[in-house]
């Protein structure tokens, strides 16, 4: 095969240093199956990795890119063959192996997933890790007992990937959501996609106490430190707050309060070490009784590859609304 385009993060003498590379498959991480990539997608963590503002790649050079969806085109086992359209997201791609920012990935069968039925691979890489972490923490949230009777749930972090399909897909499936933004202009966004009510982030009183108001019947949390603090402190008896981001701190701090007088659960939501069966089963429930309504006002734009790393501080910033497609 000739050599083809890969965006590479390499060590540079101040942290780290993307560049557009000619690469060829034997200078890729192993795997089965061989793709040729046509979508991905940018999720905050690839932000972290190209900028290198969080130690995301074990070891450098690496292929950037989370996410990727495309066709087989060489397999060695049976269950995928060549001109399977497949999608992989948060399996340590552009983390502990190349990733999915090329022409061709070179992954494990494990991590290769058969493109859910209902769903082209722009619209899988329009979910891409954000989506799927979404409807993962709303599953085991259900899993847990919640229910839309059950009262408002809180998305924070609202307008982010994970935030703008969490508050799609809950709505959609008839929960009250309660989107909280520190985007003053994303309101309009927010309600299209279903938010009953959106709260600006600047005007949350939270307090300090261990225990303030009961409000929330559950909350997801992409932001971490004091708003998962306020989340554990304000939610109802037996509610459930699904941990999934750290993008304002990686700290939290409360008491055993929330969890010993009002039964709040918090669950830990991690999408890169989901077991296969559990994978299958949340993009199962993401192409039918969680299937987001509103995608593409959640897609902001398509770039192409050589776009990516002038993009990127964006999300390090916090100035992107809603999920941003890479063409490969
Ligand atoms: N646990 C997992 O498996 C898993 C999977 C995917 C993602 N994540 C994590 O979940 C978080 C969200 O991911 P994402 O892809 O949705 O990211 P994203 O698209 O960059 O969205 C993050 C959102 O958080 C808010 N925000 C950003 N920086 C902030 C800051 N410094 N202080 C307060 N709010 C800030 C912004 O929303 P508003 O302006 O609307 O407030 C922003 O749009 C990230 O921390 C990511 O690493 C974890």
């Amino acid at each position: 095969m000739e050599k083809f385009t890969a965006l590479r993060v390499h060590a540079a003498e101040q942290g780290v240093a993307a560049s557009l590379d000619e690469i060829g498959l034997d200078d890729l991480s192993d795997g089965e199956v061989v793709i040729r990539c046509a979508w991905s997608g940018i999720n905050y963590k690839d932000a972290l990795a190209i900028t290198g503002a969080g130690k995301i790649m074990r070891s450098l050079p690496l292929v950037a890119g989370i996410d990727v969806a495309g066709t087989v085109v060489e397999s060695t086992v049976a269950d995928c063959k060549a001109g399977d359209e497949v999608v992989v997201t948060s399996a340590g791609l552009g983390e502990t192996r190349d990733g999915g920012f090329a022409a061709y990935a070179r992954l494990p069968a494990a991590s290769v997933i058969p493109l859910p039925a209902g769903f082209s691979m722009r619209e899988a890489m329009a979910l891409g890790t954000a989506g799927f972490t979404a409807a993962l923490a709303v599953h085991r949230m259900e899993q847990n007992g919640q229910q839309p009777g059950n009262g408002p749930v809180a998305v924070n972090g609202a307008t982010g990937g994970v935030g703008s399909v969490a508050v799609d897909l809950l709505a959609g499936r008839g929960y009250e959501v309660h989107a909280i933004s520190h985007k003053a202009a994303a309101a309009e966004y927010l309600r299209d996609l279903g938010a009953a009510e959106v709260i600006a982030a600047a005007e949350l009183e939270m307090g300090s106490r261990p225990l303030e108001k009961a409000v929330w019947a559950g909350a997801v949390d992409n932001l971490g430190g004091d708003m998962l603090s306020w989340f554990t402190r304000s939610t109802r008896y037996s509610g459930n707050v699904a941990s999934i981001g750290l993008a304002a701190s990686h700290k939290l701090e409360t008491t055993v309060m929330p969890f010993i007088l009002r039964g709040v659960n918090l669950l830990g939501i991690n999408a890169v070490d989901t077991p296969r069966g559990l994978r299958q089963e949340v993009w199962q429930r993401l192409g039918s009784d969680l299937r987001p309504r509103h995608l593409e006002r959640i897609v902001n734009g398509e770039i192409e590859l050589d776009a990516v790393s002038g993009r990127v501080q964006d999300w390090i910033d916090g100035q992107v609304t809603g999920r941003t497609l890479v063409r490969l």
